[in-house]
Order: C-alpha cells, then sequence, then structure tokens
C-alpha cells in the first residue's frame, strides 16, 4: 500500500473508532483451549468462538484435549511459547492447568475463562458462563413441578430417585449440585423423595470427566442392587451424556415407556433432543453457545482492544486467588412442550437435524 492510501486507511479507521464503531483486530491471534470433542456441546462452542472472531479480524488457533489433562497443558504451553495475543479457555481440570497460566500472565497473555472457572489463578481477566447453580435449580424444578412434589407431600405419597453428578474437577459441577439440592433436599428429608441407593451426597454422585461409560455402569449397579422390585421414578443427571448411559441401563434392565423414569440431562444436544421426541429423556436445559462464545469474544476485545464487557456477577464465582469479573447467561429447560419453539423456531437447530 502506498503512503499515501495507509494514510487513508488509518485516519479512516480513527474516524470508525472514534465514531464508535467496531474496531477490527488487526491481525492478533486468539488461542482456544477446549475440553474435548466427545460431546457435540464443546464442537459448537468452538466453532462459534471461532467463527466470530475471524468475522472480527482475529486469527484463531483452536485446539482440543479428549479429556486428556496432560495434553490441554501442553497446548497451553504451546500457545504460550508461540506467542499468542489472548488464550480463551474451557479447562477439563483447571487444577494442572496453574503454572502454564502463570507463564502467559508472565508473558503478558491475558486469558478468558470459557464456561468452566480457572481455579487458583490471577492469571484469569473475565469469565464467560452460564448461571451454573441456576442449572441447577431449573432442573430440580422442572422435577418438583412435573412430579407435583407438594401435592404428592400432602398425599403422603413418594418417589424413588436417583442422582448422576458432574465431574468433581469441574467447578461447575458442585455449582449445579448445590442448585439441585437447594430445591430438593426438603423433599429428600420429608421422604416425599427416596433415593434407595443412599447415594445423595456429592461426592457419592459425582462423575470423574463426566463419563457417559461411568453413569451407565452406576445406573445398572444401582438398578440391580436396590431397584430388583420398585421402579425407579426419577433419573437425576447433570448431562445429556448422562442421560444417554441411562437410558442404555434403564433398556437393559426391561423398562418399557410404560415405567420410564424422568430423566434429566443438559447441553440440548441434537441427540438428546431426539430422545426428548421420542420419550426417552424427559427434558434438558438449553444453552446457547452462540450467545456465550459472543460474550467470551467481547471479553477478548476488552482484553485487546481497550473496550468494556458486559459483565453481570462479581460475586459468586470466587477462584480461591481472585473473585472473577463473570457474565453468567441464563439456562433454559427444554422438553417436548417447548423444543419446536425454543430449538427449532430459535434458529438453533433445523427440524431435518432433529430427524
Ligand atoms: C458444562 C456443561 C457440560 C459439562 C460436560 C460443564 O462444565 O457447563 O454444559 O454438560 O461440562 O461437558
Amino acid at each position: 500500500m502506498s503512503k499515501k492510501l495507509l494514510g487513508l486507511a488509518l485516519a479512516g479507521a480513527m474516524v470508525l473508532s472514534m465514531s464508535g464503531m467496531p474496531v477490527m483486530a488487526e491481525g492478533e491471534t486468539v488461542g482456544i483451549l477446549m475440553p474435548t470433542q466427545s460431546s457435540e456441546r464443546w464442537i459448537n462452542d468452538g466453532a462459534n468462538m471461532k467463527a466470530q472472531l475471524e468475522e472480527k479480524g482475529y486469527n484463531v488457533e483452536l485446539q482440543y484435549a479428549e479429556d486428556d489433562t496432560a495434553m490441554q497443558v501442553s497446548q497451553l504451553e504451546n500457545y504460550v511459547s508461540k506467542g499468542v495475543d489472548c488464550l480463551v479457555i474451557a479447562a477439563i481440570d483447571s487444577g494442572v492447568l496453574v503454572n502454564a497460566e502463570a507463564q502467559a500472565k508472565e508473558a503478558g497473555i491475558p486469558i478468558i475463562a470459557y464456561d468452566r472457572l480457572l481455579m487458583n489463578t490471577d492469571a484469569v481477566s473475565y469469565y464467560a458462563t452460564f448461571d451454573n447453580k441456576g442449572v441447577g435449580t431449573v432442573i430440580a424444578n422442572y422435577i418438583k413441578e412435573a412430579k407435583d412434589l407438594d401435592a404428592a407431600r400432602e398425599a403422603g405419597e413418594s418417589y424413588t430417585i436417583e442422582f448422576f453428578m458432574g465431574s468433581p474437577d469441574d467447578n461447575n459441577a458442585l455449582f449445579l449440585y448445590n442448585g439441585i439440592m437447594e430445591v430438593l433436599q426438603e423433599y429428600l428429608d420429608d421422604g416425599t423423595l427416596v433415593c434407595k441407593s443412599g447415594r445423595t451426597s456429592f461426592e457419592d454422585t459425582c462423575i470423574l470427566r463426566w463419563s457417559q461409560e461411568t453413569a451407565q455402569a452406576n445406573c445398572e449397579n444401582i438398578l440391580t442392587a436396590n431397584y430388583a422390585d420398585e421402579d425407579l421414578d426419577i433419573a437425576c443427571t447433570a448431562f445429556d451424556g448422562f442421560a444417554y448411559g441411562i437410558k442404555a441401563a434403564l433398556q437393559g434392565a426391561g423398562y418399557t415407556a410404560d415405567n420410564w423414569p424422568l430423566v434429566t440431562g443438559q447441553d440440548a444436544e441434537v441427540m438428546a433432543t431426539k430422545n426428548i421426541i421420542e420419550g426417552t429423556q424427559t427434558m434438558s436445559i438449553y444453552k446457547d453457545t452462540r450467545l456465550l462464545a459472543e460474550k467470551a469474544v467481547s471479553m477478548v476485545d476488552a482484553v485487546l482492544q481497550g473496550s468494556e464487557p458486559e459483565i453481570n456477577d462479581t460475586e459468586q464465582y470466587d477462584n480461591g486467588t481472585i473473585v472473577v469479573p463473570t457474565y453468567m447467561c441464563t439456562p433454559v429447560a427444554v422438553d417436548q412442550s417447548n423444543y419446536q419453539e425454543i430449538l427449532i423456531d430459535g434458529g438453533y437447530y433445523t427440524e431435518d437435524q432433529l430427524k
């Protein structure tokens, strides 16, 4: 470009930035780390963020670690030594990333925590997530209303329930569990809900790395040991992947449409939505990953272009070192009654994807 043209381009850019128009990122590179491609939601998260960042002029590098914590550490170290300009991290186990995050800070590379909080570090600038405790209360309130637990209590009736909770190394999992118990604990206490396995604590119900196989095996064992004479009424699970494992366990144990329990999930994946339509999963939590990506991208802009990202929580997400300024998106329950309106009319899935 000639000097004159360059001058004009720069002047144009200044006018644009002074007029409040978005400033295009000049070739800055954002390194994204995602946990796994084994679950559809993370594939969507990565793809949405890449597309949105590229549209703004950023270069994007995107890596998945397939739930291998050592692989995620080395991917992070690699980005730091390459000198990317900003990092967006959805951790597998953030405990193992602490040293590499300190190296990033040392090198002046800002970090945005994506969906899962990065614990025990002061190297993280912002956190984009869903209201994780809210996910738990939405799931539990769904159960409460669908089974009308207050009426059951009045009538002295009870329902059996089992819990399948998230990974103990993921901060979201405990938030979700706490949200569930905020609503359901009182019904467990007064016997309206009966957990025949006795496994109601987070320690007893959490499932490492959100493993579908472990959820299935746990469910099979619980059904064999505790439900030989009585049906399971509610499988309260924290993840669509768990609901798939539980579907297999229930089929294996001979459950049919006549005695199929209420099964919850999270992420409203395509497979889960199909299961909702056919009736083998009752509900899921829709998390619009397009919106979450948008929030994370605005945080990248903030740390690289000096703009102000929207924040709506400065209290809840204490990572043990600092309280991380956060934007929490709102989770929504989907079931047979509203998936059409929310997922299809909302443009998240096409009708064809759900066939
Ligand atoms: C996310 C959930 C997801 C789970 C398993 C959690 O950190 O918040 O949306 O279902 O990980 O991938």
